[in-house]
């Protein structure tokens, strides 16, 4: 069997892709199955080769693709020799011989749905969700209508397009201030890090912050803030007949982004550390409610059709001890690998099980 691993794109995650990717590469067993790498580059174009085993190889793009072998997944050689590739390969040739497809992309542009739809389109299997829950999943405003609908506790929102906030500012403001009131967050809906996110403690704020999630998105969420939060994340793997939950983790710094410096100067073996240093597993929490996130959890998973592996994010209000699910990542960040390893599978039974999952 030979996994296809895609990795990289045109996304603000594309350096936390190719870590994730490194790692899920060398977990698979090789005696087991083959693995062709795909990377794709920020210009969004394909590439294969052995050199994209090394996570060392990316802090130079331009010698790494060098010795590359460009896919074509049309038949158009418009960059060809941008950076000197060998020979080019059609998508076709690469693309046949991948018996199953694991995604390993972040963010927005590439975790959205629209990969699986090309996948979908030329009918080669692959692990995880498919469009229409990648695409559910990372529009925050669908997310939480789903969720809500189907009695998952989320944070109270309101929602509006950019045209929206032009034509009837005042009505939206003063619909903000009767249903949450302040403090609140402003976010794009679409954004899967924190580019455009912005904290308002009063109505000027309120104006300015809309202005900036407007430049990222023409849909705009504002939440209520929860000032006093405590934050849980909860991996989910299966599919929607058959799914169970990982141990609790709490990141001690998630708002903290590492530079791409700190992310490669301790290849995958850094990227390891980093996450032991930054997250408390199992998460220390009453054991009432600990079940009670696992079981919002998998609920999330059921309800937005998810497959494969997922992370839900929680925050807890510290002051009521309310539950919320705040997002889902449909295709989390070292897969979650680390907190499957807490709950008892190993990461080369995790890679197997999301390989059975999409063959199933
Ligand atoms: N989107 C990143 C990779 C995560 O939260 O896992
Ligand atoms: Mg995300």
């Amino acid at each position: 069997t030979n996994i296809g691993v895609f990795f990289g794109g045109r996304s603000t995650e594309h350096e936390i892709s190719v870590i994730s990717a490194s790692q899920a590469m060398h977990a698979i067993n090789r005696d087991k199955y083959d693995v062709t790498p795909i990377y794709i580059s920020k210009q969004g174009r394909f590439y294969t080769g052995d050199a994209l085993f090394d996570v060392a190889n990316y802090r130079d793009i331009p010698s790494l693709l060098a010795k590359c072998t460009q896919v074509y997944m049309e038949p158009s050689y418009g960059d060809y020799n941008l950076y000197r590739v060998k020979k080019p390969m059609f998508g076709s040739a690469v693309l046949t011989t991948l018996d199953v497809v694991i995604p390993v992309l972040h963010g927005s542009n590439v975790e959205d749905g629209i990969f699986e739809g090309v996948l979908e389109t030329i009918g080669i299997p692959y692990a995880g969700c498919n469009t229409l829950a990648s695409a559910n999943g990372m529009d925050k405003i669908t997310m939480k209508m789903i969720l809500r609908e189907c009695g998952v506790p989320v944070i109270d929102y309101v929602w509006f397009t950019d045209k929206e906030w032009f034509k009837k500012r005042d009505e939206l403001i003063a619909r903000i201030e009767d249903k949450i009131g302040y403090p609140v967050i402003v976010k794009p809906a679409n954004l899967g890090s924190s580019v455009g996110i912005g904290r308002a403690a009063n109505r000027e704020q309120l104006i300015g912050k809309i202005e900036i999630a407007e430049k990222y998105s023409s849909r705009i969420i504002v939440e209520h803030m929860v000032d006093n939060l405590k934050e849980i994340n909860c991996s989910v793997l299966g599919d929607c007949d058959e799914y169970r939950s990982s141990v609790l983790e709490e990141p001690i710094k998630s708002a903290e982004i590492l530079s791409y410096e700190d992310k490669y100067m301790g290849g995958t073996k850094g990227a390891k550390g980093m996450q032991a240093s930054q997250k408390r597993i199992p998460a220390d929490l009453p054991a009432g409610m600990t079940e009670r996130i696992r079981f919002l959890a998998g609920e999330t998973f059921r309800v937005l059709g998810c497959h494969g592996v997922s992370r839900i994010d929680f925050i807890i209000d510290d002051d009521t001890k309310e539950i919320f699910v705040n997002e889902i990542n449909t295709i989390p960040g070292s897969l979650s690998f680390y907190l499957w390893e807490a709950t008892g599978l190993s990461f080369d039974a995790l890679m197997d099980t999301l390989v059975k999952l999409a063959l199933k």
